[in-house]
């Protein structure tokens, strides 16, 4: 599953540069018995197996280069995860990610090994790897030199906290569908205050609850009203 993710598009290039590293562990490697066993049914009787403590406390202990670094398990009970998190998890030297399988964790594991629980959205995956493969995703951009123009990604959807401008490009009319004037008049400052008043009418029909978690500038709160009034013509 990692690999299949983690041999293409700038992953696999950052990867290459050694602008990051991505070390995917079994944790069967780190289980004792005959049979590698990392799972087990629950005491008290339940559906299911759950994850033993052994191998996830063995596993830490061993990749851990530094002492700080957190250790995230994936589960759909943790915070959910988003762009603002992704920019936190990028500056730091080392991430832990623990891949949640079965019915469950043994709750040793979340009381005493883990720093949180991350969620990357409000459904149940069969395992925790889609999770990490997103999460990885998500935060290599945010580390110097993985994306070509370092810029793209402070202007990308969410970073500021709006969804993205909408973009053009050639044909400048398709079926007679044209492409809106003011990206040809050279006027950047224009330009820019359209982008900005359509990052925001965008948000504000699509996802209201972003606009409400924000504080506007003045040029913003003028240019949603602008919006708002346009809208109710
Ligand atoms: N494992 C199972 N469901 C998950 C979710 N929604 N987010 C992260 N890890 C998970």
């Amino acid at each position: 599953m990692f690999e299949c993710v983690f041999s293409g598009g700038i992953i696999r290039k950052a990867l290459d540069k050694g602008l990051l590293e991505v070390n995917v562990h079994n944790l069967r490697d780190f289980a004792s018995g005959k049979h590698k066993q990392v799972d087990d049914r629950p005491f008290g009787g339940w559906e299911g197996m759950v994850l033993k403590p052994e191998p996830v406390f063995k596993a830490v202990e061993k990749i851990r280069q530094d002492e700080k670094a957190p250790v995230y398990l994936l589960s759909p009970q943790g915070e959910r995860f988003d762009s603002r998190m992704a920019g936190g998890l990028a500056q730091l030297p080392q991430v832990i990610l623990i891949c949640g399988r079965y019915e469950g964790v043994d709750e040793r594991v979340i009381e005493h090994l883990i720093t949180g629980e991350i969620s990357i959205g409000d459904y149940v995956l069969a395992g925790g790897e889609p999770a990490a493969v997103v999460i990885v995703d998500a935060v290599s951009r945010f580390v110097p030199q993985v994306v070509g123009k370092p810029e793209s990604v402070f202007h990308d959807s969410f970073f500021d906290g709006l969804l993205d401008f909408p973009q053009y490009t050639r044909p400048r009319e398709f079926r007679g569908m044209k492409v809106p004037q003011i990206l040809f008049s050279g006027d950047h400052k224009q330009i820019e205050r359209w982008r900005r008043k359509k990052a925001l009418e965008k948000t504000w029909l699509l996802r209201p609850d972003l606009l409400a978690e924000r504080k506007l500038s003045l040029e913003e709160k003028e240019l949603l009203e602008q919006i708002q009034k346009e809208r109710k013509e």
